[in-house]
């Protein structure tokens, strides 16, 4: 099987690029390279550097190479980014994967998977969040993924493109063979941030809010190893193979950590005291996201190989501090 990866060389679609070598498939990557890095695309795929919106482009990828599915992750994806330009979020994400799926229509591919977002359900109202929760994205990143997943169904019926939307909860750690991780630039997510306070990158971690209605005041989130996540790719491209009905499919492990939480397992795996300064909250930030993965465990198979938090962090953890072997 012959897939072709948007976004292959940024940090989740470069380890299911990996993940999908080791199930045997061939990959075809295509990334503009504004946020990825191509040292992050692994050896043996072909590579195209261009835009998803690059409608000629496409024909051109999907005549060469006879491609049966397509995995899109190319997007942009920061939350406080979209609420200054939510212009930007819809062009980027709704707009261009409209180009990519019109494309496939025309040259007949009928698999697609899409990298979604827990972001899609705003505040939520019942936690651990089914995929039935109702979605009301409270910002423009949200909203531009939900639009693409508004889009999906009708694909499916004019153009019979299956299609399975992956709605990530907070992913983190690295390859565990130390192939790709996370970079960002700038550094937004906790735990890449408290690491490069650990390194010395950083003299403090900010930690934003202690006043939420939890346990210890801090945000609680759902951490996920990009090594599962990207397991879960392969195993929604097996589940259209057998012609499951296509659907939206929450990951995550189904466990909430806090920030504190988080802090004190990083303390722990680098033997780091990782100071803190207390900040306001952040705006959009909902107090708990956590999934429920019972989708995923139940009509997937998918079974997390990395799921405790010090194993997610410990990973993050050597990536951060090889990453410059690799020119990062
Ligand atoms: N946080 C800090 N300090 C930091 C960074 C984060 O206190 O330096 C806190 C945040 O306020 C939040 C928690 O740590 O409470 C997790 O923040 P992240 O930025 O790591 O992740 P988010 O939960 O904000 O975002 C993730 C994805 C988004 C997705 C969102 C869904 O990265 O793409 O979940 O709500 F939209």
């Amino acid at each position: 099987m012959k897939y072709l990866v948007t976004g292959g060389a940024g940090y989740i679609g470069s380890h299911t690029a990996l993940a999908l070598l080791a199930a045997g498939a061939e990959v075809v990557i295509l990334d503009n390279l504004t946020t990825g890095h191509r040292e992050l695309a692994p050896q043996g795929v072909s590579f195209y550097q261009g835009d998803v919106g690059d409608a000629a482009l496409l024909t051109e990828i999907f005549a060469t190479h006879a491609i049966d599915g397509v995995l899109h992750f190319a997007a942009k994806s920061l939350v406080g980014e979209s609420m200054r330009d939510p212009g930007g979020y819809f062009l980027a994400n709704t707009g261009q994967t409209a180009v990519l799926l019109q494309a496939m229509a025309k040259s007949g591919v009928r698999r697609f998977v899409l990298s979604s977002t827990a972001a899609v359900y705003g505040e939520p109202e019942q936690v651990p969040i089914p995929e039935d929760h109702p979605v009301r994205p409270t910002n423009p990143y949200g909203l531009s993924k939900q639009l693409i997943e508004a889009m999906l169904p009708w694909f499916e019926r004019v153009h019979g493109i299956r299609w399975m939307a992956l709605r990530y909860f907070n992913v983190a750690g690295a390859d565990p063979d130390g192939r790709s991780g996370e970079c960002h630039e700038p550094e937004t997510h906790l735990i890449p941030n408290v690491l490069q306070v650990a390194e010395g990158k950083r003299e403090f971690l900010s930690l934003f809010g202690d006043d939420y209605p939890t346990p210890d005041g801090t945000c609680i989130r759902d951490y996920i190893h990009v090594s599962d996540l990207a397991d879960a790719h392969v195993l929604a491209l097996q589940a259209l193979a057998n012609r499951r009905p296509s659907g939206v499919c929450n990951l995550g492990n189904g466990q909430g950590f806090s920030v504190l939480q988080v802090v004190e397992r990083a303390r722990r795996v680098t033997g780091h005291p990782i100071p803190l300064r207390m900040e306001p909250r952040r705006p959009g930030d909902p107090a708990v996201l956590v999934a429920s993965n019972a989708r995923a465990t139940a009509e997937l198979g998918w079974r997390p190989r990395h799921g405790d938090l010090s194993a997610i962090i410990e990973t993050a953890w050597r990536w951060q501090s090889r990453r410059g072997d690799k020119g990062l």
